[in-house]
């Protein structure tokens, strides 16, 4: 007999960026139940037109859910709306994350603060939230992304760099309470993506070369990751999909890089 399929819902943070995005078109094309989280207010366009391309694209449902991921309690009020509309979160994929660089001397407490806030305690938060449910149905996937600066420094990314290698502790941690329950826990370590986070940097080298934006991108790219190209978040998406499926129920707190080569070196 054929194997059913199984419908999983899926929860992920920062659902309307480019890496989010592409993840939940992923698990929308392959029929699971979509939750994304972002910080636009539910009623703007971007955030009502993309739940009504996911049902579009395959979803049964999908539900859109705003918090800030800097205030906890703004979390706990997503979780909580979340368990009153009787939705159990199968997968989470903790994607939300922001950047900024500067060197040590200039680096504001606030901006410290801010990056610390949604990159690694936001993924305590969520984890802690939804890892209860998984245990009461025997089953669950939480897939962190994290960077290739969860395991290797650059200058100027203090406060990025010390949250995504927390992510990566945070990872092994909670892969060992969960192990034997039906749970994994893995981090993605992707370098340079193809999405508006590295905007500022692709304008920042177009200044620096007074060159094009496809030169600096090349110029920025191929000064870390040997194969010269980007990462497409569709490719991350692929990565976080097979973390998530029953074939991959045996790796667990792993910190899988996805760089073109930027960490073998
Ligand atoms: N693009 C890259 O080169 C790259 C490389 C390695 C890791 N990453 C990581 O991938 C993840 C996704 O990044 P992306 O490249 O898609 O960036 P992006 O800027 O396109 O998306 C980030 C999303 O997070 C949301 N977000 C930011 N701060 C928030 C807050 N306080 N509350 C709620 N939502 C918030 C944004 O609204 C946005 O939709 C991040 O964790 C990032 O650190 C990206």
């Amino acid at each position: 007999m054929p194997k059913q399929p199984v419908h999983r819902t899926v929860l992920v943070t920062g659902a309307l960026g480019g890496i989010g995005r592409a993840v939940c078109e992923s698990f929308a094309d392959q029929g699971h139940s979509i939750v994304a989280h972002d910080i636009h207010q539910p009623g703007s366009e971007p955030a009502q037109g993309f739940m009504k391309e996911l049902e579009s694209r395959g979803a049964p449902k999908a539900s859109y859910y705003r918090a800030d991921l800097r205030c906890v309690e703004e979390i706990d009020a997503m979780f909580d709306g979340i368990i009153e509309d009787n939705t159990c979160i199968d997968i989470l994929v903790n994607n939300a994350g922001i950047q900024k660089t500067a060197p040590i001397e200039s680096f504001d407490y606030n901006t410290w603060s801010d990056i610390l806030a949604t990159n690694l305690t936001a993924v305590y938060r969520s984890i802690q939230r939804a890892v209860p449910g998984m245990r009461k149905g025997g089953w669950g996937r939480i897939v962190n992304i994290s960077s290739v600066h969860g395991l290797v420094g650059s200058k100027d990314k203090a406060a990025y760099v010390a949250a995504k290698h927390g992510v990566v502790g945070l990872t092994k941690v909670i892969s060992l309470e969960t192990a034997g329950q039906g749970i994994t826990v893995n981090s993605i370590c992707p370098g340079w993506t193809d999405t508006p986070i590295l905007e500022p940097q692709i304008t920042g080298r177009m200044e620096k070369l007074n060159s094009s934006r496809e030169e600096a991108v090349f110029d920025l790219v191929v000064e870390k990751q040997p194969t010269g190209k980007l990462v497409s978040p569709q490719q991350v998406a692929g990565l976080v999909e097979y973390l998530a499926s029953d074939l991959a129920e045996n790796i667990t707190g792993t910190a899988v890089p996805i760089d073109g080569g930027w960490t073998c070196q």
